[in-house]
């Protein structure tokens, strides 16, 4: 079983405004990317602030009990500790007896995690697992760049899985081309240290999101149709057996053109990057709890979901959802008022 849940932070950066921090225009972001606005976290939250959050909202929409959890994977390349920020989350949400670590595969992170949670759950090992992803780009980006600041916001989103029979995660490939890394990376900063006169070490740091554009775009335009293809043939299925394409929210230029290759219908691809920009490795599950909570996706629909980004790495999974409804009914006994009832619905997802 599944249920997905997200959070974005409060703070809304405009084409606008980034047009008084670079030579830009509203009018080409949006003509490039589909981009209109992207939120950015508070100068007193954390990443695991916000993915906390995720998790919470998740959890909410399930009767699964936070120490019920037997493995918590992060993924984010933005991670507060370097360490790994996974156990925080552990500690915050009362997932005691959760295992947890982080993932770092840049916008395919959240594809890579479900994969491995897919693993997990195939073999029996685990039970319940809770897949997050989470990304605080801001605080990497160069806000002078106009070739990067444009593109990325701060999410999180996450997923619960629960093994089930039949398995409802139907196939997926994973690849990487790391002769192309260059094109996309958060590079370790070189401060050396002379200490003494045979003793020189490296300080260790990290500069900003350097991308070459347009290289990224033709990867993913060319690489992502192929890779849902292959995964749909390696499973007997074809295109048209497909209700929506759930892809990494980079550009919604990239978006139409894998779609109009691939022939599939641009009206049944699901977006939401106007709002939240390219938000890494929280841009799925984001969008999936959207497109659920709009009743866009529903039961039985299959869905393919689409990662793609830094390594460079890629990734596709074949989906047949299930939804459901959770009504949560509320108790309200107010002083001075009289008792009253509140119906509450959440959609939840089953795999
Ligand atoms: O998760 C994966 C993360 N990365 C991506 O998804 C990025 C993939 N790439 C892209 O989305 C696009 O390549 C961009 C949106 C980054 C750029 O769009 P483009 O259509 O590929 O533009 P370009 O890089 O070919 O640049 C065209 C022109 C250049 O000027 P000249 O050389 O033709 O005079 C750029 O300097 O646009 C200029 N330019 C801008 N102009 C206004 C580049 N960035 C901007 C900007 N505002 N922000």
């Amino acid at each position: 079983m599944v249920s997905v849940g997200s959070a974005v932070p409060d703070i809304n950066v405009s084409n606008q405004q980034l047009s008084q921090l670079v030579d830009t225009s509203d009018e080409w972001i949006t003509a490039r990317t589909g981009i209109k606005n992207r939120k950015i976290l508070g100068t007193n939250q954390s990443l695991v602030d916000l993915a906390v959050k995720a998790a919470e909202n998740t959890l909410s929409k399930s009767s699964i009990k936070p120490e019920e959890i037997d493995l918590i994977i992060l993924a984010t390349s933005s991670a507060d500790d370097l360490f790994g920020s996974a156990g925080q989350i552990q500690k915050r949400i009362g997932a005691s007896n959760a295992a947890a670590f982080d993932v770092t595969a840049a916008c395919s992170g959240f594809i890579v995690s479900l994969i491995i949670a897919h693993q997990f759950l195939a073999t029996r090992t685990y039970n319940n697992i809770l897949i997050i992803g989470a990304d605080v780009l801001s605080r990497w980006v160069n806000w002078l760049d106009r070739n990067t600041c444009i593109l990325f916001g701060d999410a999180a989103g996450a997923m619960l899985l629960k093994s089930s029979s039949p398995d409802n995660l139907l196939g997926f490939k994973l690849k990487t081309n790391g002769k192309n890394n260059h094109d996309l990376v958060l590079p370790q900063t070189s401060k050396y240290k002379k200490f003494t006169s045979d003793l020189t070490i490296v300080q260790g740091g990290y500069n900003y999101i350097s991308m070459n554009g347009r290289e990224v775009y033709k990867f993913a335009t060319s690489e992502v149709p192929k890779i849902i293809q292959n995964t749909l043939e390696l499973i007997d299925m074809v295109l048209t057996q497909v209700d929506w394409l759930v892809l990494h929210q980079a550009n919604k230029r990239i978006l139409k053109t894998i779609a109009d290759k691939l022939g599939f219908p641009n009206d049944k691809l699901i977006s939401n990057l106007e709002l939240y920009g390219n938000t890494s490795a929280a841009s799925l599950p984001l969008v999936l709890d959207e497109a659920i909570q709009d009743n866009k996706i529903k039961t039985n629909d299959i869905i393919v979901l689409a990662g793609f980004g830094a390594g460079l790495t890629w990734g596709a999974v074949v989906v047949r959802v299930r939804c459901s409804t959770k009504i949560i009914i509320k108790f309200h006994s107010l002083e001075n008022s009289n008792n009253s009832y509140s119906f509450e619905v959440n959609k939840t997802m089953i795999f």
